[in-house]
């Protein structure tokens, strides 16, 4: 089978890439295990190359129809649609945004439907999607009012991938992911980056911000666990998402002040005194409409992963970004 990646240079795309290779087959749309012969992966980035003659990397514009066309065909059998504008610029810039989270979504979509082969779509959307006046517990049912661009434009495409599914154009799975932490790397431009970077900086030993107040809560996840959820999410039955092929992701609910508990359990007290509270309006503004908890009965009754404790998660980090180190204690 032919496995298509959106945002294949991106922190996920290459994580999930990476898994794929390492599985080797993935459901195809008969539900039996098939497979995987080549995986494209399309990203405005060139990102490093694999050594896999299974990986074929295009480097290119998913706004630009054309170019889009160009990189799926009828033996496309399923797309990890991960490309974005993430929340921060999607928010700074409104016309990017736009282009690249629904056109280009919606172009993605309109290209599966002319080629007539019906292929499994998954896509990242957020619990951005959800906003304003929330109940202190979001359920799989609470109405989507997000507040912000880049919410809207995933509760856009969410839709999209609903109706084309139900129309028969694509086999759509939708998954609302958490904030993603531990996040390797460096700070990106989503509004939750933060989230990573006050434990990921102190643990290398660096200074990091947080913008929101320590009573702030976060639905979180870890990058082992999501990539797991996007496979399982891909391999479920059809008829067990139902007619609604939305899912919240299980998450881990915690005040920022636990995640630095936790970070003061693994790493010591000195640690988090690497961290600086210093507010920024622009972020709480974003972070703060989105919702700290959720009761993920849909995901828990078809059985999604999830992260057991968060002090595991930052384990977890320290033994596969920081090669186990332990001098930081
Ligand atoms: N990481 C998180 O915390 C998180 C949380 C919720 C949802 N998501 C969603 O998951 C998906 C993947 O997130 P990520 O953390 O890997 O983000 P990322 O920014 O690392 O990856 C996104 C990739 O999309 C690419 N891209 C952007 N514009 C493009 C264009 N015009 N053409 C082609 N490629 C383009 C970028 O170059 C980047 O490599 C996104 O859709 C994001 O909205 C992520």
């Amino acid at each position: 089978m032919k496995v298509l990646i959106t945002g294949g240079a991106g922190f996920l795309g290459r994580r999930l890439a990476a898994k794929l290779l390492e599985r080797g087959t993935l459901k195809g749309t008969d539900n039996k295990d098939a497979r995987i012969d080549e995986i494209v992966l399309v990203d405005i980035v060139q990102g490093a190359p694999f050594a896999d003659k299974r990986v074929r990397i295009i480097v290119g514009d998913i706004g630009d129809p054309d170019f889009l066309k160009g990189t799926i065909d009828a033996n496309t059998d399923s797309i990890f649609h991960l490309a974005a504008i993430v929340s921060g610029q999607a928010e700074a810039d409104f016309d990017l945004g736009m282009r690249i989270n629904i056109d280009a979504s919606r172009h993605l979509l309109e290209i599966c439907r002319s080629l007539g082969h019906r292929p499994k779509v998954v896509f990242a959307s957020s619990v951005a999607v959800y906003g304003g006046d929330l109940p202190a517990v979001v359920l799989d049912t609470t109405t989507i009012t997000p507040q912000s661009s880049y919410g809207t434009q995933k509760a856009v495409v969410e839709h999209f991938v609903n109706d084309y599914t139900r129309k028969g154009f694509i086999d759509g799975r939708v998954l609302r992911l958490p904030t993603i932490s531990v996040r390797p790397g460096r700070p990106n431009a989503a509004a939750s980056s933060f989230a990573s970077s006050i434990i990921r900086e102190p643990l290398n030993g660096e200074m990091a911000i947080c913008p929101v107040s320590a009573d702030t809560r976060l639905w979180l996840l870890s990058p082992q666990t999501v990539i797991e959820s996007l496979i399982f999410g891909h391999d479920i039955e059809a008829e067990a998402f139902g007619r609604n092929r939305n899912v919240n992701l299980p998450g881990l609910s915690l005040t920022i002040h636990e995640m630095v508990s936790a970070l003061e359990r693994v790493a010591g007290p000195r640690i988090v005194e690497r961290i600086h509270w210093e507010s920024d309006p622009r972020i709480e503004r974003l972070v703060l409409t989105w919702p700290g908890q959720l009761d993920t009965a849909k995901a828990h009754a078809l059985g999604f992963p999830r992260d057991e404790n968060f002090e595991l998660v930052i384990r977890q980090h320290v033994r596969d970004e920081l090669g186990g180190r332990r001098d930081f204690v």
